[in-house]
């Protein structure tokens, strides 16, 4: 490997395998429905490419940035949105498509967000869970992997915008 300071953590195999089952659960339980699947920018993309095309479902494919105020390490729980979709929101069935859940604050703004937006439903669907460093409580009703408090990269997530094209997802030694 020629990155010798990133572990392997989830291979793309390993990856592959539970996309297909989350993409799975959401075709039986949308069954009949269209669906919107509303990715975060940019950790969320190659994520959404992927399970997207498993869905058995009608489905549209939006995208917004939010972040976290700062952009820190530590997050103050501030949530700014950067770009949000101009559609109208109003009846239809979201799943907010997500790379991580770490704190907590960036799903649980979105969802109130999009609930006020009169959205029919709002569901989370997330590859990756640190559940030990949340601080405010979210439910993610589809979750890929829980992972341990390690500084993760690649399907997707980034370190200073780098190692987003990896295949796997490996803990990033510093
Ligand atoms: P939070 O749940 O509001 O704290 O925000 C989660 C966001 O923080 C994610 O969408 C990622 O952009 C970023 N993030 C958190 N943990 C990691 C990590 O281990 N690697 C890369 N990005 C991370
Ligand atoms: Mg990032």
């Amino acid at each position: 490997m020629i990155y010798e300071n990133i572990e392997i953590l989830l291979s793309a195999e390993k990856i592959a395998a539970r996309v297909k089952e989350l993409a799975a659960q959401i075709t039986r339980d949308y069954a009949g429905e269209g669906i919107v699947l509303l990715g975060t920018l940019k950790g969320a993309a190659i994520f959404l490419s992927d399970i997207a095309r498993e869905i058995d479902l009608p489905i549209e494919i939006e995208f917004l940035k939010a972040s976290s105020y700062g952009d820190k390490s530590e997050s103050s729980g501030e949530v700014r949105f950067e770009y949000l979709p101009e559609i109208d929101f109003r009846g239809k069935n979201i799943i907010l498509v997500e790379d991580i859940v770490d704190m907590g604050y960036t799903a649980n703004r979105l969802r109130e967000f999009l609930l006020q937006k009169n959205a029919a439903s709002v569901k989370l669907c997330a590859l990756l869970d640190k559940p030990e460093r949340r601080k405010v409580s979210v439910e993610i009703e589809y979750l890929g992997f829980s992972i341990p408090d390690e500084f993760v990269v690649g399907y997707g997530l980034d370190y200073a915008q780098r190692y987003r094209n990896l295949p796997f997802v490996g803990i990033l030694k510093l």
